[in-house]
């Protein structure tokens, strides 16, 4: 059986013009917990009372009870092996677009220049009153903060229950089906609009390629399965090692 990692590199080379749709698991070698995996945050709290929208109207501090529990201090978490992989695939040509479900800033953080966050981010926070955003690195735990108007403050990140930001959307569904290549890398694949992305991509004819712990597409082309940031170095030298083969 040949190497998937010099299967992937070949096709990455050869179509180039590729799409990075990525989740939790790329950013769990980052230190910040998953959703769904093992003691995943949605394994422990019921996303429906502590993340939804319609709750947080009514009762904010449930939301802000478990933030903590997720990520406190927005700037103490470093990118990975695997983040930075994209970035060097980015510069090779090869990627075009990274369209991460993640709210962590990391991609950004590891020099990805084109990002879109469906998401949101956790970078700002949002007064619920006034409109009036605040930069947000650090996050008190437990009881809601407050705006300078007295509004409650939420995060810039889209809750169960609220529309993704159209922008952000509208262009992820346009360059999924624009691309050759889609490289899903650890997501579930269960929280849509995301998980129909790779759908898009293939319909258009793009070869699906997933890197996980675990298969979430069973239709992709060719699977990965080991963690992001192993598999992202290794394929990174799989690609080198056919750059070199082929000026040899
Ligand atoms: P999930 O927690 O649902 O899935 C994480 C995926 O990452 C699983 O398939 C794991 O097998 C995989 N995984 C775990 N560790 C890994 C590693 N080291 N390397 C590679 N893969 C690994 O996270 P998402 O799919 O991102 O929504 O969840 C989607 C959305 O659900 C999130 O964006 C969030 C959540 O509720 C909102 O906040 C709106």
């Amino acid at each position: 059986m040949t190497s998937p990692y010099l299967d992937v590199a070949e096709l990455l080379l050869k179509l180039k013009n590729c799409v990075v749709l990525t989740g939790a698991g790329i950013s769990a070698e980052s230190g910040i917990p998953t959703f769904r995996s093992k003691d995943g945050l949605w394994e422990k709290y019921d996303p429906m009372v502590y993340a939804s929208i319609e709750v947080f109207r009514t009762n904010p501090s449930k939301y802000w009870q478990i933030r903590g529990d997720f990520i406190r201090n927005y700037d103490s978490y470093e990118p990975n092996a695997a983040h930075g992989a994209l970035v060097e695939l980015e510069n090779l040509g090869i990627v075009r677009l990274v369209i991460t479900q993640n709210i962590d800033g990391l991609h950004r953080k590891a020099g990805s220049r084109r990002v879109v966050e469906i998401h949101g981010s956790l970078r700002e926070i949002i007064c619920q009153r006034c409109d009036r955003t605040y930069l947000a690195p650090n996050i008190p735990g437990g009881d809601p903060p407050h705006c300078e108007c007295g509004g409650v403050l939420k995060p810039n990140t889209v809750l169960f229950g609220e529309q993704l930001p159209t922008e952000a959307l509208e262009a992820a569904i346009r360059e999924s089906s624009r691309c050759r290549v889609m490289l899903v890398i650890g997501t579930s694949s269960v929280v849509y609009p995301a998980a129909h992305l790779p759908v898009v991509a293939k319909q258009h004819g793009a070869k699906i390629v997933e890197i996980n712990i675990e298969r979430t597409i069973p239709d992709a082309d060719f699977i990965i399965l080991d963690k992001a940031a192993s598999a992202m170095t290794r394929l990174i030298e799989a690609i080198e090692t056919l750059q070199r083969t082929s000026t040899e």
